[in-house]
């Protein structure tokens, strides 16, 4: 699995086209619409420039205001994923077309990576945002959280269930669960209880091939890899453990 997603990242970092013309666009959101669970279909949750909410849609989530100008580099398409078959819909029809991929879960990343490109390639986003649900079992000491959560989130859903329970992660409660914990999350219950990715039991990533992994199924390797190689390619949900503490969080 993991040659299959480096294959993913040269593949994406080869694609040199400079414009995406309106039949590649057209191909590309037919082949969202076939690939898409018939179940839940993809209508609502494609944008293109031409859309009225397109601008609001991009900026709600542009965390580093420095890349909220008119000159920072647009996508053509940004699709807000509501099923996990949307994703797997953009990996396949993306990979297909030959077209660059970011994925979008807080929009903390400092150099606004998950929402724009420093080259001329065309891109498109799969924002995570209504993909946000939290599940806390404080029998289990376990809960399953999906990218587009906030840590803030995620400190509020725990705290409502115990008040002798939290999770180690970053101070600031607007960050994004999805780039957060792939790339390590540090925070004031380091010392103690180590970084999220400490406490991260189990996950879920689609694969280059648009196939839906938990980590049994990717094996430990790839597991190891994306809790803590940073998410630019991996990642889509995560199973943080609880442990025991107090939380403070101030941005
Ligand atoms: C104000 C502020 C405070 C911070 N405080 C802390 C802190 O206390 N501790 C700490 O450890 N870090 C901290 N950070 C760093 C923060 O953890 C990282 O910037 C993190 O990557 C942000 O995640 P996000 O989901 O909000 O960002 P995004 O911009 O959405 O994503 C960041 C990167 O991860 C990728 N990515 C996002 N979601 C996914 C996904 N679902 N699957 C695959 N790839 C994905 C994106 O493509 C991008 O490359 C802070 C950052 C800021 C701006
Ligand atoms: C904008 O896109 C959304 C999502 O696909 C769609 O529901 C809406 O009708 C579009 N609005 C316009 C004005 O095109
Ligand atoms: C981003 O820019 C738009 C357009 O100039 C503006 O309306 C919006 O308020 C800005 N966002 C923030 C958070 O300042």
């Amino acid at each position: 699995m993991q040659t299959s997603i480096l294959t993913l990242l040269l593949l994406l970092l080869s694609t040199q086209s400079s414009a995406t013309s309106a039949s590649i666009t057209d191909r590309f959101i037919q082949c969202l619409h076939n690939r898409a669970d018939p179940s839940f279909p993809i209508t609502g949750e494609v944008y293109t420039p031409g859309n009225s909410s397109f601008p609001t849609v991009l900026q709600n989530y542009i965390r580093n205001l420095r890349f909220n100008e008119t000159t920072t580099p647009k996508p053509f398409l940004i699709i807000t994923a509501e099923h996990v078959s949307h994703i797997q819909a953009a990996v396949v029809c993306g990979k297909q077309n030959r077209l660059l991929l970011k994925t979008r879960s807080g929009g903390h990343d400092y150099e606004g990576l998950s929402y724009l490109t420093n080259t001329n390639q065309p891109f498109f986003i799969v924002d995570m945002f209504n993909l946000r649900s939290i599940n806390v079992d404080i029998e289990q000491e376990t809960a399953w959280v999906q990218a587009g959560a906030t840590l803030g989130e995620v400190y509020y859903r725990i705290a409502e269930k115990s008040n002798k329970h939290g999770f180690p992660a970053g101070v600031c409660p607007t960050v994004g669960v999805g780039g957060h914990f792939s790339g390590g999350g540090y925070g004031n219950l380091m010392r103690k209880y180590g970084l999220s990715v400490d406490n991260i039991v189990d996950a879920q990533i689609i694969d280059v091939n648009g196939k839906l992994l938990d980590r049994k199924s990717m094996g430990e390797d790839l597991f190891w890899a994306i809790t803590g190689g940073g998410g630019v390619s991996f990642g889509r949900g995560t199973k943080p453990q609880h442990h025991r503490g107090t939380m403070g969080t101030s941005c």
